[in-house]
C-alpha cells in the first residue's frame, strides 16, 4: 500500500525536488503550500495528474485549515517559511508569525493527530550567528543575528519540547547556501541576472569578503533522505552544507569564467555584511552528517554550472 506524507512548502525550490524522490519511492504526497513564495504548482503538476500528489493552497498559520486535512500520515517535512533574511528584518512580526508560530502549527497538527515524524528545514546559515568556530559544529551555541535566524533557532527549541514532552520523532536539518535548478534567490541567481543585463559590470553587495559554504540541490536532497530513512528518536540536528567556505568575490570569479565573460568590473558596496542581517562567515561542520555515510557528489565548479545552465533555459 502506497504510504501518505505531509510537505510543507512542497511548490518551493527545495520541497519541489524533495516532493519528486518521494513520488519515485512510491510515497503519496499531501503537498501544503499557500504559494506567497512567488511559486506555483508548475513542478508538482506531473504528480498531481498522476495521481501521486495532492495540493492544498493553505497557510500554515492556520491550524484550523492543517487540521482539516482529511487524509492519514505519519510523517511530516516541514519547508514551509518565509525564507527572505532581509524581509526578515523589515518584517518581524510577518516573519514570527510565519516560522515560529508556523512552525508551532505544524507541531500542534503533529499532536492532535498522532503523527509520530517530522524532518524540519533548520538553518545553518544563520542559527550560528556572527564569530561563529570555523567550522561550526551542532553543538555551538546559538546567537542569531536576523528574525529569520531567531525563527528558526526557535522553531528548533520548540521541536525539543515536543519530541520530549509528547514523544515525537523530530530532525532538523541546518542547512547551508543550497543552490540549483528551481531557485529563483542567492548570489549565484543575482549575479546572473546583473550579468546577462550589463556583462561589463558587476554591483556585488558587501565588500566581497563574505565567506559561506554552498550546497548544490541534488545532494542536499539525498541529505534529506538519509535523514529520513535513519528515523531517529527523540530529536536531533545535523548541518547539511558543504564541507568548504568560498569568498562572494571568488563566486563571482566562477560564474564570470563560466560564462565566458571578460573584463568585468567589480563594484562593492563595502560593508562587511551584503544586508541587515547577514552572516557574514557561514561554515557548518558536516562532520557528524559525514559519519553517516553522506558525502556531497557536486563539486562548486560542477554545480554552478549545472545551475546557470538550467537559468540560460528559463
Ligand atoms: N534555500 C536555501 O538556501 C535554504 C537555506 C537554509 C534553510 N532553508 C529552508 O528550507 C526551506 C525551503 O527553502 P526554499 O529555498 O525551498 O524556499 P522557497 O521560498 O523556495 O519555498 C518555500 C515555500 O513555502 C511556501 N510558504 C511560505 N509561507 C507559507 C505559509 N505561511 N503557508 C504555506 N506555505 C508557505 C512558499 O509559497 C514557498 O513555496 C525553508 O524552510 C527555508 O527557510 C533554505
Amino acid at each position: 500500500m502506497e504510504k501518505n506524507v505531509l510537505v510543507t512548502g512542497g511548490c518551493g525550490f527545495i520541497g519541489s525536488h524533495l516532493i519528486d524522490l518521494l513520488v519515485d519511492q512510491g510515497f503519496f504526497v499531501i503537498v501544503v503550500d499557500n504559494l506567497s513564495g512567488n511559486t506555483s504548482t508548475k513542478f508538482l503538476e506531473q504528480h498531481l495528474e498522476e495521481k501521486k500528489a495532492t495540493f492544498y493552497q493553505y497557510d500554515i498559520r492556520n491550524l484550523e485549515l492543517l487540521l482539516s486535512i482529511p487524509l492519514e500520515f505519519d510523517s511530516i517535512f516541514h519547508l514551509a517559511a518565509q525564507s527572505d533574511v532581509k524581509k526578515s528584518v523589515e518584517e518581524p512580526e510577518f516573519d514570527f508569525s510565519v516560522n515560529t508560530v508556523g512552525t508551532f502549527n505544524i507541531l500542534e497538527l503533529m499532536r492532535k493527530k498522532d503523527i509520530q515524524n517530522l524532518v524540519f528545514a533548520g538553518s545553518g546559515g544563520t542559527v550560528y550567528g556572527e564569530l561563529a568556530a570555523s567550522p561550526t559544529p551542532e553543538d555551538y551555541p546559538l546567537k542569531p543575528i536576523s528574525i529569520y535566524g531567531s525563527a528558526k533557532a526557535a522553531a528548533e527549541m520548540y521541536c525539543s519540547s515536543y519530541s520530549s514532552l509528547y514523544g515525537l520523532d523530530i530532525v532538523s536539518l541546518r542547512l547551508g547556501n543550497i543552490y540549483g535548478p528551481r531557485s529563483k534567490r542567492g548570489v549565484m541567481y543575482d549575479f546572473y541576472n546583473k550579468l546577462k543585463t550589463n556583462p561589463s559590470k558587476l554591483d556585488i553587495l558587501g565588500d566581497g569578503n563574505q565567506t559561506k559554504s554552498y550546497l548544490y540541490i541534488e545532494d542536499t536532497i539525498d541529505a534529506f533522505n538519509m535523514l529520513y530513512q535513519l528515523n531517529t528518536r527523540g530529536f536531533d540536528v545535523y548541518n547539511v552544507s558543504s564541507a568548504k567556505a568560498i569568498k562572494v568575490v571568488d563566486i563571482a570569479e566562477t560564474v564570470t569564467k563560466i560564462l565566458g565573460i571578460k573584463n568585468v568590473k567589480y563594484s562593492f558596496t563595502n560593508e562587511k555584511r551584503g544586508w541587515e542581517g547577514d552572516v557574514s562567515f557561514v561554515s557548518p561542520d558536516v562532520t557528524k552528517l559525514k559519519q553517516l555515510g553522506w558525502a556531497p557528489k557536486i563539486s562548486l565548479n560542477k554545480g554552478i554550472e549545472m545551475y546557470l545552465e538550467w537559468l540560460s533555459q528559463t
